[in-house]
Parts: C-alpha cells; structure tokens; sequence
C-alpha cells in the first residue's frame, strides 16, 4: 500500500482544569514561575471516575461515532500508555467490548509501554502492519493515553491527561515518509514508575531534561543524515513548514527548537557559519554535549530562532498550553493544535517533523507530508473539519479551585489499588460521551457506564 499515514483523528481531554496562575500562588512558587518559565497555562486532570481504561473507551468510541467507521473495519488495535493499572491485562483487551458485541474479534495488536513513547512505538507498529503481508485491507486504529500525576513539589504543575486515536491506512491525507525516521534508544534513570503501587513517577528532573536534548540532538543529525542519503540534499530547518515535538512542558519545547537551531549550526562548516550565522563565532568550537545548561548558547539560539519558533512550533502548543502535559498524546495533541490553527488549504503540501521522547529512554524523530493531490483534498478536508469542535471545548472545561485539585489527587491516591471501591466523583461536568468507572469490584475488575 501507497501514501501510508494517518485518515482521521480523535482527541479527549478532561472536563475540568487548574489554572497554573492560581496554582503558582496555592504552591507559594513565585509568580511566572509555572505560567512564563515552564509556558503552562491550565492544567487538566481526572477524579476517581476516570482510568486509562475509560479514557481509551471514550476516545476510541468518539472517533468511530464521528467518522462512521464501523467495527468489522478495523484490523489492528494499539494502545501506548504508560498509565498502567494491571500488570497482565491490556488496555487493548477492554477496548474490545465496543468490538465484540458486534461479533469482531480478530483485532491484532496489544499495549506498548515506555514512559511518552509507548504512543509512537504503537504508531510505528501499525503503520509496519498496514505495509506488511499481514495486512488485510481493515484500517489500523492507534490509541495512546495517559493520566500524568506527579508528587506535590516541582513536578506536579507538569502534569496533564487526554487520549487521542489515530485512524491510520493508505491513502492517507497525512502521509508517514518512508526510510528516513532518526530513532535515538540507551538506558537511562531520568524518569521511571518502580513504585508499582503509586501513579507517581521517581523523577530527576534535570537529568530529564539533558535526557530529552540528547536524544534530540542524535534523532535530528540522524534524520537529516537520512533524508540527505535519500533525497541527495542536505537539509536544515527550513525544510519543515512545522516542527512538533513531545511536551513536558512548553518552554522545553521552545528551548527545543532553539536546539534544532544550534544544531544545524554545528552540522556546517565553518566557512558557511560565518554567512549563515554572522556573529556566533564564540560558539565554533563548542561541543554539544557541554551546553545543555550552557546559558548563553541557550539565550543566542533562543533569539536566533526567535521568529522560527513562532512560525514553525507555537501554533503546535495549544494543547500542550492547556491541557499539560498529556504524555504518550503530547506530540499528537501538538499534531491536533497545529492542525485546529490553520485551514486545509494552508496544510496542503506541509512538511512536518514530530520528536517523540519517552524518558529511560527511547526516542525518534520521523516526518508527515501533507497530501496536496486533489484526489485526497476532500480526506483532508474532513480530518481538518473533524477536529473543529477542539478549541471550543476547551473554552467549555470548567476550572477548579487548587485546593480541590490537591484534594482530587489525594481521593486517586488514597483510591489507587483499592478494592472493592466505588468511586466517589461527580461525573457531572463530564462532556457527553464519555466512559466512567461505576465501580471496581473485590477482584480487581472494573465496570463503566457512559454519559
Ligand atoms: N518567573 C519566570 N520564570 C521563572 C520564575 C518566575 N517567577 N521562577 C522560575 N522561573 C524559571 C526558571 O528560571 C526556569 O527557567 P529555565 O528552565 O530557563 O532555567 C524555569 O522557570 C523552571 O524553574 P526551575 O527552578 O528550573 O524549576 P524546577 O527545578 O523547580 O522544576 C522541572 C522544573 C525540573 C521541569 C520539574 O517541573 C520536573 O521535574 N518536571 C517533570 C520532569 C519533566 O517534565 N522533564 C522533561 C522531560 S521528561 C518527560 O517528558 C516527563
């Protein structure tokens, strides 16, 4: 099959947020500290009635609703979530009670796990599938999800939740370029879940942070090697029209792009530089494992890239702004943001580059071009139109005091693992169609209603 890429997207995100001004004040943070040094707006999160399990249900079942795909249609189903509640049992197999009472049952594909990159893994996976000898004409449906909770303390405003499912089949609007994907893979303790009994994470932040620019320094050269191997043109920036990356938190991503930048810097000669980049000589001879904290190389290519970043990777931040930091959906919600910012006409012909990173650490760089045949202008059409209802349900979320959203995340804490439980959060403000747990009986198994 041809032009292999994504036909349709669906993204959820919790009815009710923080807002990270108020919450800088709740924390005694500084003021700025959450909203202007780590660019975060509003952050969603669940009560006690929602679990990985309800959040995949609600976005698979939206997507199906929505593009009138029926289930006999789909041949492989994906979960990436590192939102683990049962060391066995699948995300992947509770999804297939929207399956099975329409007597569908030969779905392949099962869950991925590794930190944010169990999303990419899965859409690797099925888009190997859809060319592979396995493929049988069904459409490949990739589910990623997560709850992101951290420990009170410096993490926490980073935290966030949603789900999106990526229809993926030939043809596409979207399409994934072939053999030229960076992937970048070591071991690393920079963020991980040992606690198997806690939804929090043991997290070094610092090194979290010289983990995800490290990879993205080896995943960039390597892709910019790969496309120059395929096309015989050497490539920098210039040659995306979007750059979409994985997002902890907004100003990493902004600081990402500016790296992008310095390494397109270090990929020159030294005689070009000096054209390109008049006035950064002091920089020739770094080395870019020396400046991941190197401030003045940071503040240089901040504002070199300045205008790039504004043009190329903001409009990519919308939900990563607003919602937080989703994990395995962030550079999808990115996908989704860019997308909602612009009409078909102005997608059309885009080349766009995503940075996929999952701390311990696994992490790609890979890229989509948007069609601009005519054939599949009216495909491409419908994907954008089907997303228009995203900005304004974010504007119809309803905010909740910090207090209440510590103490939400106390009742999950107290409730995580707990059995038999029946949950006690409102379900009120809930968007219609959504999943919601009615109770976990004294055997660990969970029961939904939807709204
Ligand atoms: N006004 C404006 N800016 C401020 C203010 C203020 N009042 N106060 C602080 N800042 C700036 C700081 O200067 C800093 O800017 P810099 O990044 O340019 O240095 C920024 O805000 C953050 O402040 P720090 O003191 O560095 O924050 P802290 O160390 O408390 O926490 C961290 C930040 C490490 C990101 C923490 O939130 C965390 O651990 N998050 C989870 C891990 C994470 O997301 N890692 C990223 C990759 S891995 C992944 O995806 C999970």
């Amino acid at each position: 099959p041809e032009n292999v890429g994504i036909l349709a997207l669906e993204l959820i995100f919790p009815s009710q947020y923080v807002d990270q001004t108020e919450l800088e004040a709740y924390d005694g943070a500084s003021a700025g500290k959450y909203t202007i040094g780590l660019g975060q707006q509003k952050m969603g999160f669940c009560n006690d009635r929602e679990d990985i399990n309800s959040l995949c249900l609600t976005v698979v079942k939206k997507l199906m609703e929505k593009h009138n795909i029926k289930p006999e249609e789909i041949g492989r189903l994906e979960v990436g979530t590192e939102t683990i509640i049962d060391k066995s049992k699948s995300v992947k197999t509770v999804l297939m009670q929207l399956f099975e009472p329409h007597g569908v049952t030969d779905i392949e594909g099962i869950d991925t796990t590794n930190a944010c990159y169990g999303g990419t893994a899965a859409l690797f996976n099925a888009i190997s599938w859809v060319e592979s000898s396995a493929y049988n004409r069904r459409y490949a449906l990739v589910v990623a999800g997560d709850i992101a909770v951290y420990a009170k303390g410096s993490a926490r405003p980073t935290g966030g939740a949603g789900a999106i499912a990526i229809l993926v089949g030939p043809n596409a609007p979207l399409v994934f370029d072939r053999g030229v994907r960076g992937t970048y893979v070591k071991h690393a303790y920079d963020f991980y879940k040992p606690d198997l009994t806690s939804e929090y994470p043991t997290v070094d932040g610092k090194l979290s942070i010289q983990c995800y620019l490290s990879a993205l320094d080896n995943c960039y050269q390597l892709y910019c090697k790969n496309v120059a191997k395929k096309t015989n043109t050497n490539i920098d920036l210039s040659y995306f029209d979007a750059v979409l990356f994985h997002s902890p938190y907004c100003k990493l991503v902004q600081k990402s792009l500016a790296r992008l930048a310095l390494n397109d810097f270090i990929m020159l000669s030294k005689d070009k530089r000096a054209v390109k980049y008049p006035n950064f000589e002091s920089f020739n001879d770094i080395k870019l494992e020396d400046t991941y904290f190197d401030r003045d190389v940071e503040k240089a290519f901040l504002a070199y890239s300045k205008d790039i970043f504004a043009k190329k990777t903001d409009p990519s931040l919308l939900m990563a702004s607003q919602v937080g930091n989703m994990y395995t959906p962030s550079l999808y919600g990115g996908l989704v943001s860019l997308i909602v910012s612009k009409t078909a006409e102005e997608l059309a012909g885009n080349k766009i580059g995503l940075f996929s990173y999952g701390s311990g650490l696994a992490s790609s760089l890979f890229s989509i071009s948007v069609t601009k045949d005519s054939a599949q202008k009216s495909a491409l059409d419908k994907l954008v139109s089907n997303l228009s209802h995203i900005k304004p349900l974010l504007e119809q979320r309803h905010k909740v005091s910090p207090e209440k959203f510590e103490a939400t995340l106390e009742v999950r804490k107290e409730n995580c693992h707990k059995v038999p439980l029946e949950p006690s959060g409102s379900i009120e403000t809930f968007f219609p169609g959504t999943y919601y747990l009615t109770k976990i009986d004294d055997l660990h198994r969970r029961f939904y209603n939807r709204i």
